[in-house]
């Protein structure tokens, strides 16, 4: 299939009460065994982009080859930039092809976020793309950002509602509701009642973010109270440098590279079909991309 936005799969997903996994790939390897896991069952699929991950490799190259593994399988893969508060970026991922981007402005002061966050939505309209902003301040450490456990922020309810007052269309809404990012240190305490006033008020569909190391029970909670979109980060980076350390592990002697890339590869894509399992997005590929009555 093409590329797809992510802003109506999310919606379709959102009502039918599903998640759909936003992988942050780190290389033509983890975006292979994405896109591929995503394949295997029948499954939608964000391929999201840390800011690093375009320094290191540039825009076209990222773009090409998540293009070129979507065009290859029959399920909705959409291409989406992960936090992001670069101006120039966001402007080099929708020329470059990405189908969505996200401006996150949360660490500015509201009406600062709200107005910068405005002024990338209707660059992100006019370019048909679709847009992830965010309130509050998630925990954590996410590409070059940082927020200590005791700065991080719920979301404000009136400033969310606030917030995404003119921007009817955005794709996904991102208000802080407990998560981290990274391994968490203890159990994650997820206002659960502020997402539902959210997301009763508000009819965007919300990204969970922080989503390595919640259980099951935490990601059919927030699931079902709204959240469509479920990020995985730190999870893929750590199989992505175990499932290469295991191949080693395994055989001292070996010299082959190749095997070192397709024991990562089947460990990343492991890793990929249990989150999509876990957020009932198996199957749902034609739902997520309209193509069901
Ligand atoms: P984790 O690193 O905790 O999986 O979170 C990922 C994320 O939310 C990316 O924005």
């Amino acid at each position: 299939m093409t590329f797809v936005t992510m802003g109506p799969m999310l919606k379709r997903a959102q009502k039918a009460g599903y998640g759909i996994a936003a992988f942050n790939m780190i290389d033509y390897n983890s975006a292979r065994s994405i896109v591929e896991a995503a394949a295997a069952l029948d499954a939608p699929m964000i391929v999201q982009v840390s800011v690093k991950t375009i320094k290191h490799w540039g825009f076209k190259p990222i773009a090409t080859w998540v293009r070129m593994l979507a065009e290859d399988v029959p399920v909705p893969v959409a291409l989406h930039l992960d936090h992001c508060n670069n101006v120039d970026t966001i402007k080099g991922c929708i020329d470059a092809g990405w189908t969505s981007v996200m401006f996150d402005g949360s660490s500015l002061p509201f009406a600062d976020n709200k107005q910068k966050s405005e002024a990338v939505y209707k660059l992100t309209e006019a370019a048909g793309v679709g847009l992830e902003a965010e309130i509050g301040a998630i925990g954590g450490v996410e590409d070059d950002k940082f927020v200590a456990e005791d700065s991080a922020i719920l979301a404000n309810f009136d400033e969310c509602v606030n917030f995404v007052e003119n921007m009817p269309n955005l794709a996904v809404f991102a208000p802080a509701i407990g998560t981290a990012h990274g391994f968490y240190k203890g159990q994650p305490k997820i206002a659960y009642d502020l997402l539902k006033r959210i997301t009763t008020a508000i009819p965007i569909p919300i990204a969970l973010h922080g989503g390595t190391g919640l259980s099951q029970e935490q990601f059919d909670k927030c699931i079902a109270a709204g959240c469509a979109k479920v990020n995985i980060s730190t999870m893929h980076k750590h199989r992505f440098i175990e499932g290469f350390i295991d191949v080693r592990k395994q055989n001292p002697k070996l010299e082959e590279p190749l095997p070192f890339l397709s024991g990562q590869y089947e460990a990343m894509k492991n890793d990929v079909c249990d989150m999509i399992t876990a957020f009932g997005s198996k199957g749902k590929a034609s739902h997520a991309a309209g193509l069901e009555g």
